[in-house]
């Protein structure tokens, strides 16, 4: 199976710094998580996030991906930013918060922010700390007109605190992250949970919209816009990633990529 199969998915294999291939107003959506500071080397020259970068330089970068993804956003779409604070350099770096300002600056309007609850969340190497049970969902809008489906079913049930209370969604969702299940590679060790990234394609775009992913990874985001009878554009700077993309979309049933 190749990913050149997928007539509703376009991979590009370079930095999202630049997406001006795409055309204004393309998207509907942009669902993403991106990478961290001073975390991970992926071994690229292009690479947002390494050790040589200061703070300063890898938000300016960010930055610069958040105003392409505003290019490439239609007037009433949605960017979801899937992110957690970090530690670095001895630091904890309150990154959220400074990722929605850097947005601001871009034009974007801060909507929520959604706290992403982990419950199988286990504990790191330090034993100094709380655990780690949560991250964050940025979700920021183009405009204050934007597309949001709010009465869609969400198959949480009542484990979710998100909505046992009540017919409306919260903003506290529940989703366990899972080990070593199919679809999970070396490459990788971090892609986030279909079912986190289903809600957002739901809530934010109905079918035949275009999801965008500047930073696809394992290529997650893909999988779900495909599954959902949604289009999806992804950026990624480390074609180590076609493998596994490759791998896990031949898991979709044929019947959901007919229709394109
Ligand atoms: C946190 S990961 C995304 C994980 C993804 N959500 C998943 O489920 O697998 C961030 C990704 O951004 C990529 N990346 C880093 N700098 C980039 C750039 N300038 N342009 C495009 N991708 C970049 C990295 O190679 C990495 O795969």
């Amino acid at each position: 199976m190749s990913l050149d199969k997928f007539s509703n998915l376009e991979v590009k294999w370079q930095s999202s710094e630049d997406m001006s291939d795409v055309e204004s107003g393309t998207a509907q959506a942009v669902i993403t998580s991106p990478p961290y500071w001073d975390l991970k080397d992926y071994g690229h020259e292009n690479q947002i996030g390494t050790a040589d970068e200061s703070y300063e330089i890898y938000h300016d970068r960010l930055q610069g991906v958040w105003e392409e993804c505003y290019q490439t956003l239609s007037e009433d779409g949605t960017m979801w930013i899937v992110v957690d604070t970090v530690m670095g350099r001895g630091d904890m770096r309150l990154l959220p918060y400074h990722i929605i300002e850097r947005a601001e600056e871009v034009g974007f309007i801060p909507q929520d922010i959604v706290t992403w609850y982990k419950p199988t969340a286990i504990a790191g190497m330090t034993d100094r700390n709380v655990v780690n049970k949560k991250e964050y969902v940025l979700y920021l809008s183009k405009s204050q007109n934007h597309k949001f489906n709010q009465d869609i079913e969400h198959d949480n049930g009542n484990e979710d605190p998100a909505i046992s209370e009540g017919q409306k969604l919260g903003n506290l969702w529940r989703f366990p992250v899972k080990r070593g299940t199919a679809g999970q590679n070396v490459l990788h060790k971090a892609p986030y949970p279909r079912s986190l990234i289903e809600r957002i394609v739901r809530l934010s775009t109905d079918e035949g919209d275009v999801v965008l992913d500047p930073f696809l990874g394992s290529g997650t985001t893909a999988y779900v816009a495909l599954d959902l009878a949604r289009s999806c554009i992804g950026y990624e700077i480390n074609s180590e990633f076609k493998e596994v993309i490759d791998e896990r979309l031949s898991e979709l049933k044929q019947s959901s990529l007919a229709e394109f």
